[in-house]
């Protein structure tokens, strides 16, 4: 793995995949083997959305490889309130760190700002485009629990705004899996991200559906997402599918007991906390799986080290 930032999952191969999975796995095993890996270094944080999990597992990664952070803020009390452009503020902040992690509400700012740059740029999710460090942690939950090849997965709930649904359809394409994706009819996958999930998959992988009891059966892994009412243009769109697409323990009685259910929180209501309790819940494990992926991922990005980037391609 050799990018000098991670924007989308459409930059991940099958092989960038397993080398931060493998790797995580390792750092998992024992976290004290890397704790002294980056001393001295220092990760920016720009987050122009709220967040707590992203902010605080990069925050948590960087810290336990022995490295700080520097963290903008939040926007109120940043001078872009003052008016300072976006690329002004990531030039200012590279020479205060050496890598960053952005989050922002409008999709292709990642792209953007990473042009301004030289130290390494994480897109920590671009309005309703890409959350790839997401992904990796989604990929790594998977394997865990369902294994990455000849997995039937649902992804369920807002795939119109849901960044993280579109960058775990793309990054899902490099592996053996059927792909159901459940939703109303107005929050279906923005129609170029079917055109290019169809291209990459030979069309045969990818289902849409409106209702959940037509695949629940079938499913391995149901994944499920958050209505994300802050891209909404219009309060009332969002009110006539809010509340819609919740699963709970009598839902599930149609599924297999080895179901795994995911979702990359927060969680409004699409969840019944009954299910919390069973053997089907991984999102508070997903969530955790946010620390030894991001050292990874920040590790193969900080570092020169051929060993630690697999096998060294460019
Ligand atoms: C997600 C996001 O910000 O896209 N949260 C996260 O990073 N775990 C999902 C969401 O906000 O619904």
């Amino acid at each position: 793995m050799r990018h000098d930032h991670l924007i989308t999952s459409k930059q991940l191969s099958r092989a960038d995949i397993e080398t931060v999975l493998d790797y995580a796995a390792e750092i998992d095993a024992d976290p004290s083997a890397v704790a002294n890996r980056h001393v001295g270094t220092v990760l920016g944080l720009l987050f122009f959305e709220p967040s707590t999990r992203t902010k605080m597992s990069f925050e948590t990664a960087m810290k336990r490889l022995g490295g700080d952070i520097v963290d903008m803020g939040s926007v109120e009390s940043s001078s872009v309130t003052k008016g300072e452009t976006l690329a002004d503020t990531v030039r200012v902040i590279e020479g205060y760190a050496d890598a960053l992690v952005l989050r922002h509400p409008k999709q292709g700012s990642a792209t953007m700002a990473s042009e301004f740059v030289d130290v390494p740029l994480v897109n920590a999710g671009d309005g309703a485009g890409h959350h790839p460090s997401q992904t990796l942690l989604d990929l790594y939950t998977i394997r865990e629990n369902a294994g990455l090849d000849d997995l039937t997965i649902g992804i369920m709930g807002d795939l119109k705004y849901g960044r993280t649904v579109h960058s775990l359809a793309y990054a899902l394409t490099n592996f053996d899996t059927r792909q159901h994706f459940i939703s109303p009819e107005s929050l279906q996958l923005p129609r170029e991200v079917v055109y290019d999930l169809h291209q990459q998959q030979d069309g045969t992988g990818i289902r849409e559906h409106d209702a959940l009891e037509e695949v629940l059966p079938s499913l391995d892994v149901l994944y499920v997402t958050r209505i994300q009412r802050e891209r909404f243009p219009d309060e009332n769109e969002y009110q006539k599918v809010a509340g819609e697409y919740q699963i709970d323990a009598e839902t599930l009685e149609a599924a297999s007991d080895d179901l795994t259910v995911m979702h990359p929180l927060p969680r409004v209501d699409e969840i019944a906390p009954e299910i919390d309790e069973t053997d089907h819940a991984a999102y508070f494990e997903q969530a955790h799986n946010g620390v030894p992926i991001r050292m990874a991922l920040l590790d193969l990005l900080l570092s020169d080290d051929a060993e630690i980037r697999g096998d060294g391609d460019e």
